[in-house]
C-alpha cells in the first residue's frame, strides 16, 4: 500500500544487495522509519519486541531470517538453531512455526552449498504468496460488504468495526481484516470503518495511519465502545484478523476481540473473521484448552507511548507505580460466535467440516 506517493510493503529485499527492510511499527503513526535486519539476533529482536507484528509478517520476518542464518551458515546446525531461536520469539501466532518448518523442511534434505540461494527464494515465493492470499481474501471479504451496502439505503455508510491491527502492517501488504475495507473502498462503496485504540499497545492508532492515508473514512474509537455502537445499529460487521485458528474454528485473537464477537452475537450483527490458510492450526481443536496466549511485560501496561505536545515521542505511566498489572496478548473466540472465516478460498463456516472441505489438500 502507499505511504505519501511510494508503494512500500511492511517488510522488503533488495535483491541487488541482498539486504531485508522492514518499516520500524515502534514509532507509528508518529514517525516513520524503515530498518535493515540482518544477524539472527537482530531478526529475533524485531518479532519479539514488536519491531514487527502481526501473524502473517511475523511469519514472513522469520522466514527472512532463516534465509540469512542460512546465508552465514548452511549447516543442520545452523538450521535448527535458527529454527529455535526465531520460534521462540512469540508464542501464540502460528505463522511463526508455519513458515519456519516450511523453511526447514525445504531446506534440509538439499547440499550445503545450494541452501543459501534456495533459502532466499523461499522467503521471497512466501513474501508474495502472503499479498496473493490476502488479495484473494479481499474479493472475497468485498463480495459481504457489496451485499449489506445493497441492503442498506442507498448512499448510506456500510459501517465496519475492526479490532488490533490485521492491516497491510501487520501482513506483507493488503492486510487481512482490512483487505475487503480497501477493495470495497477501491469499487467505489462508501464504507466507514470503527477502529478500535487496542490497549495496551495501541494497534489500532496503526489501523487508523494505514487508512488514512489511503483515503478510507474511520473513526478511532475507546475499546468498550464497540458493544454501544453495536447496541445503537452504528455497526454493520466485525470484521478482525486472526493468529490462529484451530481446525474446528476457534479464532485466537487479538485481547478484547471475544468480548467484540459477544457483544455482536448479542445484538445480531455479523462476525468474519479473516484467515489466511497459514494461520490455521491443523493440531489444534479446542482454542481456549490448547492455545499458548502470550503473557506479555507489565511496562506495556504501565507506561503509554505517545507524541508530547513538543512533538516528541515519549513515555506516561498511567496506574499506581505499586498497583500489579497482568498483560494476557490475545484472547480465544468460540467458533459459536464466528458468523464466518473469509479465507483465500472463499468464506466458510467456522466448522472442522467445512474447514476440512475446503482444505482437504493442506489438513
Ligand atoms: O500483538 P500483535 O500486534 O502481533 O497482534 C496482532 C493481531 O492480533 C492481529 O489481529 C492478527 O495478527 C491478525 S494480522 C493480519
Amino acid at each position: 500500500m502507499k505511504v505519501g506517493n511510494q508503494h512500500f510493503r511492511s517488510i522488503w529485499h533488495d535483491a541487488a544487495s541482498g539486504a531485508v527492510f522492514i518499516i520500524d511499527q515502534r514509532w507509528l503513526p508518529h514517525r516513520f522509519e524503515t530498518v535493515e535486519i540482518d544477524t539472527l539476533d537482530e531478526f529475533a529482536t524485531a518479532i519479539r519486541e514488536m519491531w514487527v507484528r502481526g501473524a502473517p509478517l511475523i511469519g514472513v520476518t522469520a522466514a527472512w531470517g532463516m534465509a540469512k542464518a542460512v546465508a552465514r551458515d548452511p549447516s543442520d546446525t545452523s538450521i535448527n538453531s535458527a529454527w529455535e531461536v526465531l520460534h521462540a520469539t512469540r508464542p501464540t501466532a502460528i505463522n511463526l512455526a508455519w513458515a519456519l518448518n516450511r523453511m526447514r523442511d525445504h531446506l534440509i534434505p538439499h547440499p550445503v552449498e545450494e541452501r543459501s540461494s534456495l533459502a532466499t527464494r523461499l522467503a521471497i515465493e512466501m513474501a508474495d504468496e502472503d499479498v496473493e492470499i490476502n488479495r484473494q481474501i479481499g474479493e472475497n471479504g468485498l463480495q459481504l460488504i457489496r451485499e449489506i451496502a445493497f441492503a442498506k439505503p442507498e448512499g448510506s455508510a456500510v459501517n465496519i468495526l475492526t479490532h488490533c491491527n490485521a492491516g497491510w502492517l501487520a501482513a506483507v501488504d493488503w492486510g487481512t481484516a482490512t483487505s475487503p475495507i480497501y477493495h470495497a473502498h477501491n469499487a467505489g462503496l462508501n464504507v466507514h470503518v470503527w477502529v478500535d485504540e487496542t490497549r495496551p499497545r495501541n494497534q489500532g492508532a496503526l489501523t487508523a495511519w494505514e487508512l488514512g492515508s489511503h483515503g478510507v473514512p474511520h473513526t478511532y474509537v475507546v475499546d468498550s465502545a464497540g458493544g454501544h455502537l453495536m447496541q445503537n445499529g452504528e455497526v454493520d460487521i466485525v470484521i478482525v484478523g486472526t493468529d490462529r485458528t484451530t481446525r474446528c474454528g476457534d479464532v485466537c485473537n487479538k485481547i478484547g476481540t471475544y468480548l467484540k464477537a459477544l457483544a455482536a452475537q448479542d445484538n445480531r450483527v455479523p462476525f468474519y473473521v479473516a484467515l489466511p490458510s497459514p494461520t490455521i492450526d491443523w493440531k489444534v481443536s479446542e482454542g481456549v484448552k490448547e492455545i499458548p496466549i502470550e503473557q506479555r511485560g507489565g511496562s506495556e501496561v504501565r507506561r503509554q507511548l505517545g507524541r508530547n505536545i513538543d512533538g516528541e515521542i515519549s513515555e506516561v505511566a498511567v496506574p499506581p507505580d505499586d498497583s500489579p498489572v497482568g498483560n494476557p496478548a490475545f484472547d480465544v473466540t468460540p467458533a459459536r460466535l464466528v458468523t464466518g472465516l473469509i479465507t483465500e478460498r472463499g468464506v466458510v463456516q467456522p466448522s472442522e467440516a467445512a474447514l476440512l472441505e475446503m482444505y482437504s489438500d493442506l489438513a
